[in-house]
C-alpha cells in the first residue's frame, strides 16, 4: 500500500512561543494513524530540534526542513547543509518549493544538486513541482511539470528515486484560497505517474507518494485525498492552526 502523508509547511511563520504551543497542541491530539499514514512537519530551521524533541513519542510523525544547500559544508554564510539537518535528526527536506524557485532563483539544475545532497545524507526529499497560472492558461502544464521532474530527478537511479516524495503544487493555488479541483489534481497526478512509469517503470510509479498542495483545507482535503493518485497533501496556511491541520490528518485514506 502506498504511503499517505499529511505534510505541514510552516514557511517563515511563528515565533518560538507560538511554535511551541502549536507543537504541544499537535502532540496532545489523539491520532489514529495506520502504518502507511505519516505526518511530516516542515518547520523553520530554529525549531527543528524542538520539533524533534516534541514529536519523539509520536510514531508516524516526522520532522522536515524547508530547504538545504547544494554543498555539505563550507564558506556559505547563512546556509544550512543536508549533513547538518541529518545530525539534528531531521528526516525529510522540502526541495523545489515554488517560493524557493521564484524568490531565490532555484533552477531545475540547482534542485538536482540539492536532491542528490539530501539523498547522500539520508534525508527524504519532498520534491515540489507545479505550474504558474499563465502556463495553465496556455494549456501546457503537463509538459511544464514533466520537464521539472526530468531535469531535476530523472538522472537518479531507481533505488534513489524510490526514496522520494513528490508534491504537485500549482502556483495559482498556493495561498490564494483557489484549490485545484479534485479532478484537476487527479489528472496531473495521473500524468506524473505516467511520466515516472515511462522512465522507471510502472512498479516504481505505483509506489511513489504524490501529494497535492495549494489551499488544502479541512473542508476540501477529503475530496482531494479520495482521488486514486492523490496520496495526501502539502499544507501551508491550514497547518498553522492545530484544529485545521487535525482535520487534514483525519482526511488521509
Ligand atoms: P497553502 O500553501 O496551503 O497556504 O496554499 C501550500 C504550500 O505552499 O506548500
Amino acid at each position: 500500500m502506498r504511503q499517505q502523508i499529511a505534510a505541514a509547511n510552516w514557511k517563515m511563520n511563528l515565533t518560538l512561543d507560538q511554535a511551541t504551543r502549536l507543537l504541544d497542541e499537535i502532540v496532545a491530539s489523539p491520532h489514529h494513524l495506520q502504518a502507511h499514514q505519516k505526518v511530516i512537519l516542515a518547520v523553520p530551521f530554529p525549531y527543528l530540534a524542538l520539533a524533534k524533541a516534541k514529536l519523539s513519542g509520536k510514531p508516524n510523525f516526522f520532522v522536515a526542513a524547508q530547504n538545504c544547500h547544494t554543498q555539505s559544508s563550507g564558506a556559505f554564510t547563512g546556509e544550512t547543509s543536508a549533513e547538518m539537518l541529518r545530525s539534528v535528526g531531521v528526516e525529510y527536506v522540502i526541495l523545489g518549493h515554488s517560493e524557493r524557485r521564484e524568490y531565490f532563483g532555484e533552477s531545475n539544475a540547482v534542485l538536482e544538486e540539492k536532491v542528490g545532497m539530501a539523498l547522500t545524507y539520508g534525508l527524504t526529499p519532498v520534491f515540489c513541482c507545479g505550474e504558474s497560472l499563465p502556463v495553465r492558461e496556455a494549456g501546457t502544464q503537463n509538459e511544464y511539470v514533466e520537464n521539472q521532474l526530468k531535469e531535476s530527478l530523472f538522472n537518479l537511479s531507481e533505488e534513489q528515486f524510490l526514496k522520494l516524495v513528490i508534491a504537485y503544487e500549482p502556483i495559482w493555488a498556493i495561498g490564494t484560497g483557489k484549490t485545484a479541483s479534485a479532478a484537476q489534481a487527479q489528472e496531473m497526478h495521473a500524468h506524473l505517474r505516467k511520466v515516472i512509469a515511462g522512465r522507471y517503470g510502472s512498479g516504481v510509479a505505483d509506489q511513489i507518494p504524490v501529494l497535492y498542495g495549494g489551499s488544502v483545507k479541512g473542508n476540501n482535503a477529503t475530496e482531494l485525498f479520495s482521488q486514486p493518485d492523490v496520496d495526501g497533501g502539502l499544507v501551508g496556511g491550514a497547518s498553522l492552526v492545530a484544529s485545521d491541520f487535525e482535520k487534514i490528518i483525519e482526511a488521509l485514506k
